[in-house]
């Protein structure tokens, strides 16, 4: 194939539009830049042009380039929040770059490796249990994203982290306001300020009084003078809001992908292969990679691939979800929902040295959850039409911000 440079002058607007027929799908303009030989140029909110990487293996090289930094305060860092002064960012370890990076990432992640999470399975399985107690003895219809796919990974997540559930509407609100891609400054600043007040006060009780959690754990490092407070706080801000927002996100339109395809939903439901459940939801992972508005990084060298150059200090956007649709690497039709499909790499967690640290605790989540939810509420639908369902086209993370169902 003959190559052409892309022209940053012609480039379409990122994020692109979904189609409305098609809410599962990555936006057409992504696949048509995938088909097109997969490097081009993007234009974000602030009119800058970084590079927009579509297809997998240029993906899978790149997020494991040294050479492409994850530090938004680099000139020329792509970023996805509509935002001029980064100094409101909430600055941790997953945008900074190692050996920072890691020194930060190793400090916190002790609770998440797969032994460890293996160990909260029967507390996952209990709370799954008790949220559909509870759904089936409510009202009905109901929105589901607060009866249910909320709650999971929040009550999972303060377990880990030894924060009271009680603390869930706080954290929950200003984590929302938080991965939101375009929020007033003020809002997002009020957001940040009281997340970080909240998670202060309470590292500090465990400093005084440790317990057997990830936050007791920080509390001694910061007195051990390893990290100091303020980090301590925004490490918990970056861990807690990935650790339920996503995950809450993924079962909610993992459900609402799964109503929609009833063959699929039925292969669960019989519930005869033991199995089915891990690559389930790899391919409910796969198929609809949440990430909405791609990996960002920011070129520190000239990077060459597949023939074209990325100029130090050029911006690069991953776009996983149509990397995770690649015609080159799935069999058969990569834009099927298909749950016996073969698990083959996917990067809806990312890949190389910031692949998501919590993957294992929302795997096995996302494992309880399709094992007991449509078996245990056979007649689960839902309670509106699909064009009424407000998805989240304004996040960095996609999802619905309701979804009204019945059974
Ligand atoms: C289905 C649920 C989840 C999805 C789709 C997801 C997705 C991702 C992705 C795509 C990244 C990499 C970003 C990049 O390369 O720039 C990431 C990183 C991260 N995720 Fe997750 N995540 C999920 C659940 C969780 C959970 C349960 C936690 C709880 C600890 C978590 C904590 C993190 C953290 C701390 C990072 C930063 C890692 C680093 O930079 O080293 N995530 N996640």
């Amino acid at each position: 194939m003959t190559r052409t440079t892309p022209t940053p002058d012609l480039a379409p607007e990122f994020p692109m539009p979904r189609s409305p027929e098609h809410p599962f799908d990555p936006p057409p303009r992504l696949r048509e830049a995938q088909e097109a030989g997969g490097l081009s140029r993007v234009r974000l909110w602030d009119g800058s042009t970084p590079w927009l990487i579509t297809k997998h293996a240029h993906q899978r090289e790149l997020l494991r380039d040294p050479r492409l930094s994850a530090d938004f305060l680099r000139p020329g860092y792509p970023s996805p929040i509509r935002i001029e002064d980064k100094s409101t960012f909430i600055s941790s370890f997953p945008l900074m770059d190692d050996p920072e990076h890691n020194r930060q990432r190793r400090m916190v992640l002790g609770p998440f490796t797969v032994r460890k999470v293996e160990r909260l399975r029967p507390f996952v399985q209990r709370i799954v249990d008790e949220k559909i107690d509870e759904l089936l003895a409510g009202p009905n219809p109901v929105d589901l994203v607060t009866a249910f796919a909320l709650p999971i990974p929040s009550l999972a997540i303060s377990a880990v982290l030894g924060l009271p559930y009680s603390d869930h509407e706080v954290f929950e609100r200003n984590s929302a306001v938080l991965i939101r891609q375009d929020v007033p400054p003020q809002e997002r600043a009020e957001a940040s300020e009281e997340l970080q007040h909240h998670l202060d006060r309470v590292l500090g009780d465990k400093m005084t009084d440790p317990a057997d959690d990830l936050l007791s754990d920080l509390g001694a490092r910061v007195l051990a003078g390893e990290i100091s407070r303020p980090e301590a706080v925004d490490m918990t801000v970056l861990v807690l809001a990935g650790g339920h927002e996503t995950t809450a996100n993924m079962i909610a339109l993992g459900t609402l992908a799964l109503l929609r395809h009833p063959d699929q939903l039925a292969l669960l439901q019989a519930g005869d292969d033991p199995s089915l459940a891990e690559t389930a939801v790899e391919e409910l992972m796969r198929y609809l990679t949440i990430s909405h508005t791609g990996m960002r990084r920011v070129a520190t060298e000239d990077v060459e691939i597949d023939g074209q150059v990325i100029r130090a200090g050029e911006g690069v956007v991953l776009a996983t979800s149509i990397g995770n649709r690649d015609p080159d690497v799935y069999d058969g039709d990569p834009h099927v929902l298909d749950l016996r499909r073969p698990v083959k790499q996917h990067f809806a967690f990312s890949f190389g040295t910031h692949q998501c640290l919590g993957q294992s605790l929302a795997r096995m989540e996302l494992q309880v959850v399709v094992n007991t939810l449509y078996r245990r509420v056979p007649t689960l639908r839902l309670a509106t039409a699909l064009e009424r369902i407000p998805f989240k086209h304004d996040g960095i993370v996609y999802g619905v911000y309701e979804l009204p169902v019945t059974w």
